[in-house]
């Protein structure tokens, strides 16, 4: 089988080593992948928004499968370009992959179908949310309507904060259309759970849970980043809590999108607060969380590209999907100054025998040399019988990834491996 995958990132390159191990895969094309995923996959330079240089790509090569794995490309209608193509795909058509790309939509929708979530308020215009904010509870939070890299979402101290915020993304247009509305909601508590889901609109199956951190100091200080580590699984998602989930949140929301007529098929992620009120949903992502998916995967026992193709066909019902009973833990390393300015272009050595623990995630390859391309670089993952095995391979592997001006936080899987020991 010839197989494609959208995207560029980590993410991506674990997707693609899953995939791998399916034998009837032939080869796999990455759109437009990165230098570092060279010996898994043929990147081909055709960008992730690219909608019709991707089908017009996957008419030309006939390939049997697409994988669409980035936010962008799925709120765009690729899949539904793909299969209109007549190229059967991974991933929610446009219509359902708004519960990522409107928090307006997904905030509706759970209050419409008794969905546990923050309470909010919708704004369309800047001089209410600023009249509104003045007497918000603190801390209070606001979130541009549309995708915003990940940077969308303001937690105000004071009030002051939340009228910067709002002026920023709705008068400032900092993050574009995407500010057209915001939401401004209640401040949770509690600990942070990611949970992906395969679903085909009529079965959902959890993936095994797990833990990102978010911020890009130690300790859990500094700015928000895209992800600077994972472990799974998450010690927070106790039995108990899953079962909540599994019958207040994630059944509930899989009937809700097929009750709007925006039947969900892919990989939904939802983000999850545990509060002292139970859990609740902070956000949906339509696709595999970054770098969730780089712990996630690796536990997985049963065959990836089996399980998609049977999301694809309904038939995830009669699909096995079986985790194992082990710990992952992934850490990024970074170039120096991300989430904010960094240097690209350093030359990288990924010694051959950590390779297959390592996902990369800004790479390119000039003049024969891997060279950083990006803020993330590489991820790093271990899988072992205890978290605690698990860091400490994570670790030993990112210390032999070498490049100037690395960053790594130094204590992933810490705040997990306290909640075990209680
Ligand atoms: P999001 O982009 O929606 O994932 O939000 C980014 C981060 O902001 C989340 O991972 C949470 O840590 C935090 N966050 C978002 N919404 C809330 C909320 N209502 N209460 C507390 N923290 C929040
Ligand atoms: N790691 C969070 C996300 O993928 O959105």
């Amino acid at each position: 089988m010839k197989i494609l995958v959208v995207g560029s990132g980590g993410r991506e390159h674990a997707i693609i080593k899953k995939i791998k191990e399916n034998k009837d895969v032939e080869v796999i094309y990455a759109l437009p992948g990165n230098g570092g995923m060279a010996k898994d996959a043929v990147c081909v330079d055709i960008g992730a928004t690219d909608i019709d240089g991707i089908v017009a790509f996957a008419k030309e090569k006939a390939v049997d499968y697409a994988v669409v794995a980035p936010d962008d490309p799925l709120a765009l209608g690729c899949v539904d370009a793909l299969e209109a193509a007549g190229i059967p795909s991974f991933g929610p058509r446009a219509n359902a992959a708004i519960i990522e790309s409107s928090k307006v939509f997904s905030k509706e929708l759970m209050k419409k179908y008794g969905i546990p979530t923050a309470s909010y308020d919708v704004f369309d215009d800047p001089e209410e949310a600023l009249r509104f904010v003045k007497t918000a509870p603190l801390p209070t939070v606001v979130k541009a309507d549309g995708l915003a890299l990940g940077k969308g979402v303001i937690i105000a101290m004071t009030h002051e904060e939340a009228e910067d915020a709002i002026k920023e993304i709705m008068l400032d247009k900092k993050f574009g259309k995407s500010g057209d509305r915001i939401v401004i909601e209640e401040f949770l508590e509690g600990p942070e759970v990611s949970v992906l889901s395969f679903t085909d609109g009529k079965t959902l199956v959890p993936m095994v849970s797990s833990m990102d951190h978010k911020r890009a100091g130690d300790g859990d200080t500094g700015l928000n980043t895209g992800g600077m580590g994972t472990v799974a699984p998450n010690p927070y998602y106790t039995d108990k809590v899953a079962a909540e989930c599994m019958e207040k949140i994630f059944i509930p929301t899989m009937n809700a999108m097929n009750a709007e007529g925006r039947t969900f098929k892919g990989c939904l992620y939802f983000g999850l607060m545990i509060t002292k009120d139970g859990p609740k949903v902070i956000e949906y992502n339509c696709r595999f969380g970054d770098p969730e998916t780089q712990v996630v995967l690796p536990l997985l026992e049963s065959d990836l590209l089996t399980i998609m193709m049977a999301v694809t066909d309904s038939r995830l019902a009669e699909t096995e999907v079986r985790f194992s009973d082990k710990h992952a833990c992934c850490v990024i390393v970074a170039s120096k100054g991300y989430p904010e300015h960094y240097e690209k272009g350093f030359e990288m050595t990924i010694p051959e025998e950590i390779e297959d623990k390592v996902y990369v995630a800004g790479a390119k390859i000039s003049d024969g040399k891997l060279l950083t391309n990006g803020g993330r670089v590489v991820g790093c993952t271990a899988v072992a019988d205890s978290l605690e095995e698990a860091i400490k391979g994570a670790y030993d592997v990112a210390k032999k990834v070498r490049f100037d001006n690395a960053y790594m936080r130094t204590d992933i899987g810490q705040r997990a491996l306290k909640a075990y020991k209680g």
